[in-house]
């Protein structure tokens, strides 16, 4: 079948992969940023230039924001067709401060990749671009049929892919779909994740009075919107660390038995999770463990709080307004349209008299959970075991991909989540980094499951 030719090729091209990975992640592809928008087409233009370099179709779609990249090979009748899916945008890398090496200059040190998008997702991503070059160049064709959707919006929820999708159903048919922008489940430890969180994001803005006032004169008479803020912030979740919305956990889909032992005998430490996140302790969900309150149970995090005076010193002022961002992890069965409309009826129940409030549905993300006892997933564990050298553990992820609900309700596919990540590569933190130990290892295991999938 060729594949020792194939591994062969890409043995002796650790170096070129590493400075392609490396000029790419060179292009500040920050889709957020319009002042980056042209740095982001550039990052689109490299990946149709690199697949139309080793012998694959590939064009920009153009979209209300930035372009899709779409390509395909399909010379191998009869066989399968994967869908591979990566996107090429980053998160904003501010603050600059922490940074240890410049943002969108890729530095080596003990032998991590530090940059943004190293590992979310450029260096991901390019390992499948990287495997079918591979096979291209030194047998001249893919076993298998391959689509590749690359997007560019994927960090801020745009609506491009879903409208791309829905409309294209025929041009990206697919037998299954493989992304690789998840985590490992530990150094030296693959994984295949079968399930995925779902997101529902507010903003929640509180008003009170017309202008800023002196809380001496005025307060205790008028109604202040960040005290207020904190009443709302504080009736969202319980002592026993649930979540205190009417009707929430309705469509929570409980863990199976497999799935809590499956989690108990994985190598997982409490006590270095502890350590490693410098927090005083462990909280949560009661009758939960850290694994299961992080993969398959729903959270609710304030993600930012904004309002009155936070300069140095004191101030003594009833401000007129503030906010709050908030979201929801969701796990299956929820729907962020269904938590949306809890979450407002539970607002508006809870808002003290005397302010007004907005609420904002920002993006969400349909929570998934794939079937991990497929023959994919089974030709999927085979080909990292080859590219790893160790067997992948099943694992599940409390982050979200919102492009595999579209896969599944648009083409009727699962996907293969084969993160090549750590948990301590700091995605969209500073010094993010990918192993290129990983990263190598990542191009060889995606280059075998070409082979696996064509059986
Ligand atoms: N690659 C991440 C998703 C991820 C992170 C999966 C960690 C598993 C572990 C992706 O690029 C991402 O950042 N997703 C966002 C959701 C999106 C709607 C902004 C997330 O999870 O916050
Ligand atoms: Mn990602
Ligand atoms: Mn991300």
């Amino acid at each position: 079948m060729g594949i020792e030719k194939v591994i062969e090729y890409v043995t002796s091209h650790q170096r070129d992969f590493e400075e392609q990975l490396k000029s790419l992640i060179r292009i500040p592809s920050v889709s957020a940023q319009p002042a980056h928008d042209a740095d982001t087409r550039r990052a689109a233009e490299f990946v149709r230039d690199d697949l139309k370099a080793m012998g694959v179709s590939a064009d920009l779609v153009e979209t209300a924001g930035h372009p899709i990249v779409y390509g395909h090979w399909r010379n191998a009748p009869g066989k399968p067709t994967l869908l591979v899916y990566g996107h090429y945008d980053v998160q904003p890398p501010e603050p600059l401060d922490p940074w240890l090496s410049p943002p969108f200059e890729p530095t080596v040190r003990d032998g991590n990749l530090y940059a943004r998008g190293a590992t979310d997702d450029k260096g991901q991503m390019f390992t499948h671009l990287k495997a079918a070059e591979a096979w291209l160049k030194s047998t001249g064709s893919l076993p298998i049929n391959v689509k590749f959707l690359i997007e560019g919006e994927e960090e801020v929820g745009g609506a491009a892919l879903e409208k791309f999708v829905a409309e294209n159903r025929e041009t990206l048919r697919c037998d299954c779909a493989v992304i690789s922008d998840t985590s490992q489940f530990g150094p030296g430890m693959p994984a295949i994740t079968y399930g995925l969180k779902g997101l529902a994001y507010f903003e929640l803005i509180v008003k009170g009075p017309d202008r800023d006032l002196h809380s001496g004169t005025f307060g205790g008479a008028v109604a202040n919107p960040l005290n207020a803020l904190a009443t709302i912030i504080a009736s969202l979740k319980g002592p026993d660390g649930r979540i205190a919305i009417e009707g929430f956990y309705d469509d929570v889909r409980p863990l199976e038995d497999w799935e809590r032992a499956e989690f108990a005998a994985l190598p997982f430490s409490e006590a270095e999770f502890l350590a490693s996140v410098g927090a005083p302790s462990l909280e949560g969900e009661f009758g939960y463990s850290t694994l299961e309150r992080k993969w398959a149970r729903p959270t609710c995090d304030v993600n930012g709080l904004y309002g009155g005076y936070d300069g140095p010193g004191p101030k003594t002022v009833l401000p007129c307004k503030g906010g709050a961002k908030f979201s929801f992890r969701l796990v299956p069965d929820q729907d962020n349209r269904r938590v949306a409309e809890q979450v407002r009826a539970h607002v508006a129940k809870v808002c003290p008299p005397g302010v007004t409030f907005e609420l904002i549905e920002h993006h969400g993300a349909p929570p998934v959970l794939v079937d991990a006892k497929t023959p994919a997933v089974a030709a999927a564990k085979r080909a990292v075991a080859a590219g790893f050298g160790v067997e992948p553990v099943l694992i599940r992820e409390g982050g979200s991909i919102p492009v595999v609900g579209l896969i599944k309700s648009q083409l009727g596919v699962d996907t293969l989540l084969l993160g090549w990540g750590q948990n301590d590569d700091n995605l969209h933190g500073p010094n993010e980094k990918f192993s290129l130990a990983d990263f190598h290892r990542g191009i060889k295991s995606a280059a075998h499951l070409l082979a696996e999938l064509s059986g």
